[in-house]
């Protein structure tokens, strides 16, 4: 693949960006992964190169494009007009040669919504090959320093407005793999992959599951969309963004989410890992 250019990751030191980067690299292909402040990648891994980018520093933008043929596109977290800084990146990105693209999006985000979705349409309409990933809920989201990893070793809960609504949550690897496949398969598959993990699960059942790992009583506390508007504007996330994730989980509530999809073994050809699976494997994320 390497006569088709470089592989450039947007937010390459993120939940998928990074493991998408890895992957490409272990099999051999050119990568270019970047973000605000790039780490180093896998150790010894030739081809593989970071770089600087800001999605609000458009000087940081032609210089990650230069010798790029396949773009992994990880939008701006929490930009309240995520098209106003796609959509001239993708222009930039035909310019200068891009072919294919694979857009990380949402399960929860379609076509017709406006912000992201409008960006669907215009990958579409700009590159013969493409793919739109519309991920669950991650399973990362109870580890590391997302809030209810901090939640669960802080108070034993996790707080949400998804009140009994059930979420296919899935592993950041499996969305990994997926993308890795849009990006290097032979055939583009010039489709959206909804990717959802094996199974819909509460909020109360995932802090079982927690639980048991932990060794120690975790529950779900169930509030309003307000409140929990509220909670996460308090910590500084614009309002919103915090409106925009509480209007997620009060449509989790609804049962919007409460679905699973065959993605992840159609394209990989293995079935995806389950929460109790994840969980076994990262007991250290709630230890005290
Ligand atoms: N978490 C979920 O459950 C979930 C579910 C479905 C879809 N998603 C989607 O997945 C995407 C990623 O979410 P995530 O929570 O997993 O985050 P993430 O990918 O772990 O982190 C965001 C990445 O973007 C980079 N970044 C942030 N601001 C940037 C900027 N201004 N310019 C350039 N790079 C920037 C970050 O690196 P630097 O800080 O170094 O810049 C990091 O690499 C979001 O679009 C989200 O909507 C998430």
């Amino acid at each position: 693949m390497s006569e088709s250019g470089r592989v450039l990751v947007t937010g390459g030191t993120g939940n998928t960006g990074r493991r998408v980067a890895a992957l490409l690299a272990a099999a051999g292909h050119p990568v270019r992964a970047v973000s605000r402040r790039p780490e180093g990648g896998p150790a010894g891994v030739a081809g593989f190169e970071t770089g600087r980018f800001d999605w609000d520093d458009t000087a940081t933008h032609a210089p990650v494009l230069e010798g790029v043929g396949r773009l992994y596109l990880v939008p701006p977290t929490a930009a309240p007009d995520p098209a106003a800084h796609l959509i001239p990146f993708l222009d930039r990105a035909r310019r200068a040669g891009v072919e294919r693209v694979v857009l990380l999006a949402s399960s929860a985000i379609a076509e017709t919504d406006g912000g992201l979705g409008e960006v669907y349409g215009a990958i579409r309409e700009r590159f013969a090959q493409w793919a739109v990933l519309q991920p669950s809920w991650f399973m990362q989201n109870f580890t590391g320093d997302h809030p209810h990893a901090h939640g669960v070793r802080a108070y034993d809960e996790i707080v949400t407005a998804a009140g009994d609504g059930r979420i296919a949550f899935v592993d950041a690897d499996d969305i990994a793999e997926v993308g890795a496949r849009a990006l290097t398969d032979e055939h583009p598959h010039n489709t959206a992959h909804l990717i959802t993990g094996p199974r819909a699960l509460s909020y109360a059942d995932v802090a079982e599951v927690i639980s048991r790992v932990a060794g120690r009583p975790v529950r779900h506390r169930a509030v309003s969309g307000a409140t929990m508007r509220d909670r996460l504007a308090s910590t500084g996330m614009p309002v919103r963004f915090a409106e925009l994730l509480a209007g997620m989980d009060e449509a989790i509530a609804a049962g919007a989410e409460d679905r699973t999809s065959p993605a992840v073994e159609r394209v990989t050809g293995r079935a995806p890992r389950s929460f109790a699976d994840f969980a076994a494997a990262h007991a250290d994320a709630w230890r005290r």
